[in-house]
């Protein structure tokens, strides 16, 4: 198997590696990787990609002077827009970013195989389980309706499959008998927004290495 670096180079503070970030809701993550490469950092966001006028995010990437894309995948007249037209719309308006990795931070759409072999090794994202436990839109939900009384969070490849490209880090969260999906998912983010950025680091550094086959 051979191994590929994920971005395509070996980023420094000097030339960081330029990222898009991809939401579609509050953005929770995004801001946690924006005040993250405040500091020296070996990369950067040089764009945000939203398919929600209103996502929350948006918010935090004018803060911080971040450039965003705002295309709805719902037409006018409240048709959806095809998956491929949709995405190259977003191709089009990425091409002057220069984009070297895509971060996928809560973006709630599936990409089609033909924008993943576009960008692919450099798609990266992350999910609120311990995968390949619990893939899926509803994570928190599927775990406090088992038996685990261990969660986490993946920062994983995005392959062509549903959250199950290769796995570049994980960090382990308890569940409590007590939890709601919402104390969970707040648990949980609270380490998504330490791992994601520490991940898009190694990254960027070239200490994970994406796997070919
Ligand atoms: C996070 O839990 C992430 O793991 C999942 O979507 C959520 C996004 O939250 N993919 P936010 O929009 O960053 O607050």
């Amino acid at each position: 198997m051979a191994q590929v670096l994920i971005g395509g180079r070996i980023a420094s503070s000097a030339e960081p590696l330029r990222c898009a970030v991809f939401i579609s809701g509050s953005g929770s993550g995004l801001e946690a990787l924006l005040r993250f490469q405040q500091h020296d950092c070996h990369h950067t966001t040089c764009v945000v990609v939203s398919n929600k006028e209103n996502a929350g995010g948006l918010d935090h990437a004018k803060a911080y002077g971040i450039p965003t894309i705002v295309i709805p995948h719902i037409d006018v007249d409240g048709k959806r827009i095809s998956r491929e037209d949709h995405e190259q719309l977003i191709i089009d308006e990425l091409r002057p970013y220069d984009v070297e990795l895509v971060v996928l931070s809560g973006y709630m759409l599936l990409l089609s195989p033909t924008f993943i072999q576009q960008y692919s090794p450099n798609i990266v994202n992350i999910h609120p389980s311990l995968l390949p436990k619990f893939p899926g839109a509803h994570a928190h939900r599927d775990v406090l309706q088992s038996n685990e009384t261990l969660t986490g969070c993946t920062v994983h490849l995005v392959d062509e499959g549903m959250d199950s490209g290769q796995i570049l880090g994980q960090c382990r969260v308890p569940i409590f008998p007590e939890d709601s999906e919402v104390t969970l998912s707040q648990r949980v983010k609270v380490e998504e927004h330490r791992l994601y950025p520490a991940i898009i680091t190694k990254i960027a550094n070239g200490e994970i290495l994406g796997e070919d086959d």
